[in-house]
């Protein structure tokens, strides 16, 4: 069931960009990880819009996201002009698998690449690890087109000042943004400033990339070219607003009953093979969490305990989360009899 927040305040960023407070309406904070979003639920132009907005603040403080215009992005116009003081919004409860969890007494480098407002869930993970994991280095190589559009620059400008095991890397691709000597962050820049940076083992080394498509895409095949492990490099995806996925199906698969445990409930659902699991549960009016449906954000993702399911889009989850059973709902389309997936173990 989605839940209800009122806004609290709002504080204009950038000339693009806006930070929401947020309390929720009649109940106690949600909990949520440094890292996760909130799915906003829009309803515009009598069309429900469903988009995903990173948690900026950390656990324990006022809950805030933070909503930067998308060009031609619907929602963000929306919510931008028309959230006001005072309103009540419906959204899902906290998601997303884009955490790095701090590991106190280890040395290891851990690598922020990110562009624009991908900033927004890594600025709540670099708050948390500079005092859970002060032992490791932190590299923030932060993209952008100019200075002035550039989200929380004086906050991170301060972190680095108070953590000196913080390093903040700033680029940005407009030529009249004279004061820092790089330009756009490109793979030839990025190889070259790894290797420079890494202060422990390589092997050990943590890669946490967000941003738009096309520069995560960059920065995965040239890590992935210097030998990286992929699954030590993570990515949150952030779905251009103008871009649908579609789930997509494939012929080979067939019709299935699957048990679904859902919010304490237990339901058998008949999953047709033209349609994935998801789809199948809003047929019947099972209101699970999803956002992008298109494989690429995790608000659908679930556990499967029993079975196997077989997804046509998987961007996000990792080879670690497949092992532990991890699936997408929303690409997922039971291939064997006896298939069980529960949400109630986040
Ligand atoms: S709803 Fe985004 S991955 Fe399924």
């Amino acid at each position: 069931m989605p839940l209800r927040f009122r806004i609290v305040s709002i504080v204009q960023e950038t000339s693009q960009a806006k930070t929401y407070t947020l309390e929720q309406v009649g109940a106690d904070q949600v909990s949520w990880e440094p890292g996760q979003f909130l799915t906003f639920i829009f309803g515009i132009d009598g069309k429900e819009l469903r988009r995903s907005y990173s948690i900026v603040s950390l656990p324990g403080e006022p809950l805030q996201v933070t909503i930067k215009k998308v060009e031609n992005g619907a929602a963000s116009r929306y919510a931008l002009i028309h959230l006001k003081e005072g309103q009540e919004i419906a959204a899902l409860a906290p998601a997303g698998r884009f955490v790095l969890t701090p590991q106190k007494l280890v040395q290891r480098d851990i690598f922020f690449i990110v562009a624009g407002s991908g900033i927004t869930p890594v600025l709540p993970q670099l708050r948390r690890l500079l005092v859970a994991e002060p032992q490791s280095a932190i590299h923030l190589f932060y993209s952008n087109h100019s200075e002035q559009d550039t989200l929380f620059m004086e906050r991170l400008t301060a972190l680095q000042r108070s953590h000196p095991q913080l390093q903040v890397y700033w680029f940005f691709s407009d030529p009249a943004s004279r004061s820092f000597p790089q330009r756009r962050l490109n793979n030839g820049i990025l190889e070259i400033m790894v290797r420079e940076k890494m202060r422990f083992a390589p092997g050990q080394a943590v890669f946490m990339i967000c941003g738009p498509f096309t520069f995560m895409r960059m920065a995965r095949i040239t890590l992935i070219f210097m030998h990286v492990e992929e699954d030590r490099i993570r990515r949150e995806n952030f779905l251009p607003e103008i871009m649908r996925s579609s789930p997509g199906t494939a012929h080979h698969f067939e019709d299935h009953t699957v048990t679904l445990e859902f919010n304490g409930t237990s339901y058998r659902l008949p999953v047709r093979h033209d349609e994935t699991i998801l789809r199948a549960a809003m047929a019947h009016h099972i209101p699970l969490p999803y956002s992008c449906e298109g494989g690429v954000c995790s608000t659908c993702a679930a556990r499967c305990t029993r079975g196997k399911v077989e997804m046509t889009v998987n961007e996000v989850l990792t080879n670690q989360d497949l092992a532990e059973g991890w699936i997408l709902t929303c690409t997922g389309h039971p291939v064997s009899e006896n298939v069980w997936i529960t949400f109630d173990v986040r």
